[in-house]
């Protein structure tokens, strides 16, 4: 029997990247998943192939920032799957514009999908866990980005340290039903999000073309590389495991080395 058969796992911002990467790695493990993200047509290019392997998934369209959308999607792993036992708070997005530069648009935007979208997720997976009575686990992305503060994206940054607090909050909360609230915290990893940086740093003049902001942003990791989401799925598939039954409130980096604290 596969370790995680028998669970039914939501995963947000699915449709490509590190969620991607995340709800492959624990359907393959066995879980029933849904496959979540505003870009529903994606999410179900990623279900069906996953359906076509044999395993258990369905694809929900939904802005994780709309309280009723997520209800919604919560309603459909429970119709599919008969309950909700992990909940990936993974969606989650960045526009880097100068520290002096960017404006109340810019912090908001990035705060209501970040920050609010987790804080919702948190509360309403917990509702449907509280509901079912028998614990279950919510998981958010943080970022490095939440423990250092990075002058060309500061409201992202606040945005993860938000990320990091929630989850503090909701173990501290949720663990008397049983409840487990952690987060991990990527360094740099290659997904769509990184061309839509590189493209924004070009267009600002920053860098001259694209992969040398990530290159430089970089420069500094132990490992000596950048990572995969594929780095990530051995920790994340870890956090929606039995294994981890005994960690809350928890962040774990996984960054290749590149923040020590
Ligand atoms: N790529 C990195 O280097 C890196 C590092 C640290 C943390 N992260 C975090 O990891 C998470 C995933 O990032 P990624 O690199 O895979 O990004 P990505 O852009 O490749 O994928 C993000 C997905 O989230 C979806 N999404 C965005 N806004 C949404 C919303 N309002 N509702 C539902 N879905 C939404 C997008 O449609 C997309 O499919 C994010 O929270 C990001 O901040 C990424």
């Amino acid at each position: 029997m596969r370790r995680l058969e028998g669970k039914s796992m939501i995963v947000t911002g699915a449709a490509q990247g590190i969620g991607e990467g995340i709800v492959r790695r624990l359907a393959d493990e066995g879980a029933s998943v849904v496959v979540a993200d505003l870009n529903g047509t994606k999410a179900e290019e990623v279900a069906s192939s996953l359906r076509a392997e044999g395993r258990q998934a369905i694809a929900v369209a939904v802005d994780v920032a709309e309280r009723e959308q997520v209800q919604t999607m919560i309603a459909a792993a429970v119709t599919s799957f008969g309950k909700l036992d992990v909940m990936f708070n993974n969606a989650g997005f960045n526009k880097p514009v100068g520290f002096l530069d960017a404006d109340e648009h810019n912090f908001n935007s990035i705060m209501r999908v970040n920050g609010l979208a987790v804080f919702i997720g948190i509360q309403e997976a917990a509702k449907q866990m509280i509901t079912q009575g028998h614990g279950g686990k919510i998981i958010n992305t943080a970022s490095i980005a939440g423990r250092q503060g990075y002058p060309e994206f500061a409201p992202y940054c606040a945005s993860k340290a938000a990320v990091i607090s929630l989850t503090q909050a909701g173990a501290r909360e949720l663990g008397k039903h049983n409840i487990t609230v952690n987060c991990f915290a990527p360094g740099v990893v290659r997904t769509p999000l990184w061309v839509g940086l590189e493209q924004d740093m070009i267009a600002k003049g920053v860098i001259k073309q694209m992969g040398e902001f990530m290159e430089s942003f970089s420069a500094g990791i132990l490992l000596g590389r950048v990572s995969d989401p594929s780095d990530l799925t051995g920790m994340t598939t870890f956090l929606a495991s039995p294994d981890s039954d005994y960690m809350t409130g928890q962040c774990l980096v996984c960054d290749g080395g590149m923040v020590l604290i």
